[in-house]
């Protein structure tokens, strides 16, 4: 009886021991693999700025630098639904903000496939309840044709939208003659840094307004006065310095609490165990790092991975299809054959949950997502072999490589307290994101 206890014992010991040697991570071989893929040696490289501190944050524009008030009013008219005045049908007026399509809480993108703001109504439990109002007809909504961006660490996008479009530096020096197709492109003429001139065009393509009657009825005449005290009054209450304030309010929206950016700062106990495993598939067996880099995981550089758009989704879209410029990524903005299919490396934060990934939402979880990187195998069959990018080949993880990989980015990158970066409420007191009548009912807002 005591002979089989003690064998009992030793096998149990012995299963223990080979469990911990294959579970646990080595912290100094997993720091030295993240290092090893960062341009300057360091894993530095991979922190995000405590953003407390404004002029820790980098690529600010000369014109538009950053202050506390300029943030501070940001964050309101982001999600301001009074600014909604220029809707086409007055029924709808201020019943949606910039936040309809940028939920927070869903990593800043819709929580459905495709956003709507002005022209819908509902918004469910996290934005998935939203529907066309009855009183619009197909193409009067506002809606692109790819999934909306996440807003969180933009301060490391010079360069805005899935084509790059915006923005008249970094990668768009040399393409000043695509700039003059249209007239949302053509404010790259004006010298601006990638969020200002995409938030000047955003505040017109989603209908919403800005002068100074409209600070003043809703309250925000003192903001404006407090946050631009250096621009003339004449000009101080625009679209042009609501969309500085809201690119100011951007570049603090850092996920700086993510177990990862806990851990890289020297909190070992941050990420859990399948978390630094997930991390180690990242850095080295996946090779994320040819395309994904730097303290958002993102690149100013754009490929192509073969997924599909969001008109070939099989659900109704509204406002694309097979002929969208957007459909074509970078090659849509530049003409260029070269850049045809090519998206921007998009960040990897704060995407658990959301739902739907790629630029035509095609994948539901992320797990979906990374088996895709693992077969490499092109799931548009309209884009050419030749446009893939070579970094897109098969990877040969396992079973549970791909389970810890998936982990570290659903919590590895999550920050739990986005929250942070929410107003309490806007100043006109409306409901936000939406607020229609059946949105109201839906968040539970009055
Ligand atoms: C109708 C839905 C919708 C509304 C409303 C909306 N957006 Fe977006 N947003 C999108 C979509 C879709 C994209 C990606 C489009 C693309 O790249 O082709 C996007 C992209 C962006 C980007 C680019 C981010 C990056 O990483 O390049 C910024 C910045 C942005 N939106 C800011 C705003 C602001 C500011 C407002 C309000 C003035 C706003 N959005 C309102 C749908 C919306
Ligand atoms: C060849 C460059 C490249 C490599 C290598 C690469 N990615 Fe990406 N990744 C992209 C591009 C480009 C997109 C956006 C594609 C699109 O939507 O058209 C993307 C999108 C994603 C998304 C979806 C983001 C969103 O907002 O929907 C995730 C998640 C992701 N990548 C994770 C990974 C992981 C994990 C690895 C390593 C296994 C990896 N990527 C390797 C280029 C790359």
């Amino acid at each position: 009886m005591n002979k089989f206890f003690y064998i009992l014992l030793g096998m149990s010991f012995l299963i223990f021991a080979c469990q911990h040697d294959t579970l646990v991570t080595d912290e100094g071989a997993l720091s030295r693999a993240i290092a090893a893929t960062a341009t300057t040696g360091s894993l530095n490289e991979y922190i995000i700025p405590d953003g407390k501190d404004l002029t820790q944050i980098p690529n600010q524009d000369p014109k538009n630098l950053l202050n506390a008030d300029k943030v501070a009013l940001g964050k309101m008219l982001f999600f301001e639904p009074g600014i909604g005045l220029v809707g086409k049908n007055p029924i709808l007026k201020q019943t949606y903000s910039c936040s309809s399509c940028h939920v927070p809480q869903m990593g800043f993108t819709p929580g459905r496939l495709q956003g709507i703001a002005d022209g819908a109504i509902g918004f469910g439990y996290s934005g998935e309840g939203r529907f066309k109002s009855t009183y619009y007809l197909g193409d009067d909504v506002d809606a692109q044709g790819a999934r909306p961006l996440t807003m969180h660490n933009l301060a490391f996008v010079t360069n805005a939208l899935w084509a790059g479009s915006f923005g008249s530096f970094g990668t768009n020096t040399g393409t000043e003659a695509a700039w003059r197709q249209d007239t949302l492109t053509e404010i790259n003429f004006l010298g601006l840094e990638g969020l200002e001139a995409n938030n000047m065009r955003a505040l017109q393509v989603h209908r919403q307004i800005m002068d100074r009657a409209i600070a003043d009825s809703l309250g925000y005449k003192p903001l404006f006065d407090k946050a631009f005290p250096d621009i003339p009054e004449s000009e101080r209450y625009s679209i042009k310095t609501t969309a500085f304030a809201i690119a100011a309010y951007f570049r603090t929206v850092l996920t700086n609490e993510a177990p990862f950016q806990r851990w890289l700062r020297g909190e070992s106990t941050a990420m859990t165990e399948q978390q630094k495993r997930g991390a180690m598939v990242f850095f080295t067996k996946g090779a994320c790092t040819n395309c994904h880099r730097g303290p958002a995981l993102n690149r100013m550089v754009y490929q192509a991975i073969g997924v599909n758009n969001l008109y070939q989704s099989g659900f109704q879209v509204f406002r694309t299809g097979p002929t969208d410029k957007r459909n074509f990524g970078r090659g849509g903005f530049t003409g260029r054959a070269e850049d045809m299919h090519k998206f921007k490396v998009p960040q990897l934060y704060n995407l658990k949950n959301i739902g739907f990934y790629f630029h035509g939402a095609s994948k539901r979880t992320l797990e979906e997502v990374v088996e895709y990187f693992d077969r490499a195998v092109p799931e548009n069959k309209e884009v050419p072999a030749s446009q893939i990018s070579p970094f897109f080949k098969p990877l040969n993880l396992t079973q549970r490589e791909i389970k810890d990989l998936t982990e570290f980015l659903k919590n590895g990158l999550y920050d739990p307290n986005i929250d942070r970066y929410v107003p309490k409420s806007v100043m006109s007191g409306k409901c936000f994101p939406n607020n229609d009548p059946l949105s109201k009912s839906d968040m539970g807002c009055q």
